[in-house]
């Protein structure tokens, strides 16, 4: 795990787009896997810019999205189909062909859950994954208690996540209460991942995912067994990691 304490947000951001533009260049035709939230916002403005201004090119990349609440449709601005489409896909030449991003409002969701499987192994599996954090540990919807080896399937969202995307809703009781997320195991087959964390609320979760025990209490603590995972988070969420960790970046 290399841990990068960045300054500020901004250069948390601007750090990981280095690293996915140097995977893109490498790599035209990468399969992206992407996460939603307010913390990867800064990273998308930065990779457009970068779209913008010095040529970087989607045009070939295959993209899967980590979650998706259950029961709002597409069109609905807080769904992750919104988010995606608002903040990223729009500004940047990807082909619409290529972009994965779980149906929340699939008839059959177990059948939707294999059926992304498949269709990440038949793009031959994510090269490079991008991962927020929950305030309680956890990455794409995999809720403290998750198993490790899990697959993308249904989970019921905890109070704490309800509560912390409250803000995002009119109401807190719009929040929808169930999502498809991609499993533990499903992130971990990865290639390479970027976890990215801002602000001191984040500060307690990244000290246990990078410094704590292994366990399903803190999903986000399994990145410590991914052979090429980065942690890359700014200053207030770095605050509380270890003494032994200041050299880190
Ligand atoms: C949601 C998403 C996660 C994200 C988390 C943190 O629960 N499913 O993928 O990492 O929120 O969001 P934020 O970056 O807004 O703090």
């Amino acid at each position: 795990m290399l841990v990068i304490v960045k300054e500020t947000y901004d250069d948390m951001s601007k750090e990981a787009a280095k690293v996915v533009a140097d995977r893109l260049r490498k790599k035209p035709n990468l399969v992206l896997g992407l996460a939603t939230g307010s913390t990867p916002l800064g990273l998308y403005k930065e990779l457009i810019r970068m779209h913008k201004e010095e040529g970087l090119d989607f045009s070939k990349v295959t993209t899967f999205n980590l979650d998706e609440y259950i029961g709002l449709p597409p069109s609905h601005d807080q769904s992750y189909h919104c988010f995606m489409h608002e903040n990223l896909f729009k500004h940047i030449n990807i082909d619409a062909r290529f972009v994965h991003v779980p149906h929340g409002m699939a008839d059959d969701i177990d059948a939707f859950c294999v059926w992304y499987e498949e269709e990440m192994k038949k793009a031959g599996g994510i090269d490079l994954q991008i991962l927020g954090i929950g305030a309680n540990g956890h990455i794409a919807f995999n809720e403290p208690g998750s198993s490790l080896g899990s697959r993308t399937r249904i989970k019921t969202l905890t109070k704490k996540t309800i509560d912390d995307n409250a803000r995002f809703f009119a109401k807190k009781e719009e929040v929808p209460r169930f999502a498809i997320t991609m499993g533990i195991g499903t992130i971990m087959d990865a290639k390479e991942v970027i976890l990215l964390a801002s602000k001191a609320s984040k500060a307690e979760a990244v000290k246990a995912a990078v410094e704590g025990p292994i366990t399903a209490m803190v999903p986000a603590s399994m990145l410590q067994m991914h052979r090429k995972a980065i942690v890359i988070v700014d200053k207030d969420a770095g605050s509380k990691l270890g003494a032994e960790f200041e050299n880190y970046g």
